[in-house]
């Protein structure tokens, strides 16, 4: 990349769409630094991007469900000298059940992991990509984001602030050249379904609205990498996501609510 380095920080680079992400960015000539809790992940992540495209990924180990990690995060990557061109908010987990029968603990947990971690990481490490008029924001939605889950109540929630976060930051800082995208992805096998609790459900069966990671993560750099604001990945997800808009919005958490069951 010679001497202006791209750096993109992923968040849940250590499984999944965040791995996927790391590796299509890593193609794409970025400089990486790669966060999650388990190091060996990381680690061996790192190593293989070494070896295929000649980069030296960072890795930083941090429990993003701890209040305090975003800051300590954001002060490891100052602290390096690094200027990002690019945020990627990946890391998140979900939670199948019944509001009033869920863990209280980890609903909370998910509320800091998915809605938290991206609105302070953005605060943080936005006002910098401003002044310096490059780079932008990959944020990890959902195609739960455009209607209410019941059953996943609270994780649709999640990507639905996530979305219309994404949304209003992307008209904000357009005009200073950033782009700030939404990845919206239908179902994708990873460990995130064994999380939820979602391998029985109706909507992890659907093998038409499933894309693989890797699938996803190419869509999603390459719509931020073209300024797009929304990115759906698979024809059936964007036409379930058009549906959910322009469709009556109790029918839409209905057929939500059918497909967690
Ligand atoms: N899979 C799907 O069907 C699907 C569909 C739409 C959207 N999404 C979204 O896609 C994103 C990635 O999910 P995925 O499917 O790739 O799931 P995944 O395979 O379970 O990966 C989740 C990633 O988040 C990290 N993470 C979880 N808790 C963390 C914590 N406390 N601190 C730091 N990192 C943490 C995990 O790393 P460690 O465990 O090593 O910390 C892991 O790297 C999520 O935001 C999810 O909501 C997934």
């Amino acid at each position: 990349m010679g001497e202006e380095k791209r750096w993109a920080l992923i968040t849940g680079a250590s499984s999944g769409i965040g791995t996927e992400l790391a590796r299509v960015f890593a193609e794409r000539g970025y400089s990486l630094l790669l966060t999650a809790r388990r190091e060996e992940r990381l680690t061996a992540l790192a190593a293989e991007l070494r070896a295929k495209h000649g980069i030296a990924p960072e890795t930083l180990v941090f429990d993003l469900e701890d209040p305090a990690a975003t800051q300590a995060l954001f002060a490891a990557v100052e602290a390096k000298g690094i200027a990002l061109h690019t945020l990627v908010n990946n890391a998140g987990f979900g939670l199948r059940g019944r509001f009033a029968e869920l863990p209280y603990d980890q609903q909370v947990a998910m509320v800091e992991l998915n809605v938290s971690v991206p609105l302070k990481l953005s605060r943080l490490f936005l006002p910098g990509m401003i002044e310096r008029r490059q780079g932008g924001i990959l944020n990890v939605a959902s195609t739960a984001a455009f209607q209410a889950g019941p059953k996943m109540a609270v994780y649709y929630a999640t990507k639905a602030f996530v979305l219309s976060l994404s949304e209003a930051l992307h008209e904000e800082v357009r005009r200073h050249g950033l782009a700030v995208t939404a990845l919206c992805p239908g179902p994708v096998p990873t460990e995130f379904s064994e999380r939820a609790s979602l391998q029985m459900t109706r909507l992890v069966k659907m093998r038409f609205m499933t894309l693989s990671a890797e699938e996803v993560a190419r869509q999603g750099v390459a719509g931020y990498e073209r300024g797009k604001a929304i990115v759906i990945p698979g024809v059936v997800n964007k036409l379930g996501a058009w549906g959910a808009q322009i469709g009556p919005r109790a029918a839409a958490r209905a057929i939500a609510g059918k497909l967690q069951g």
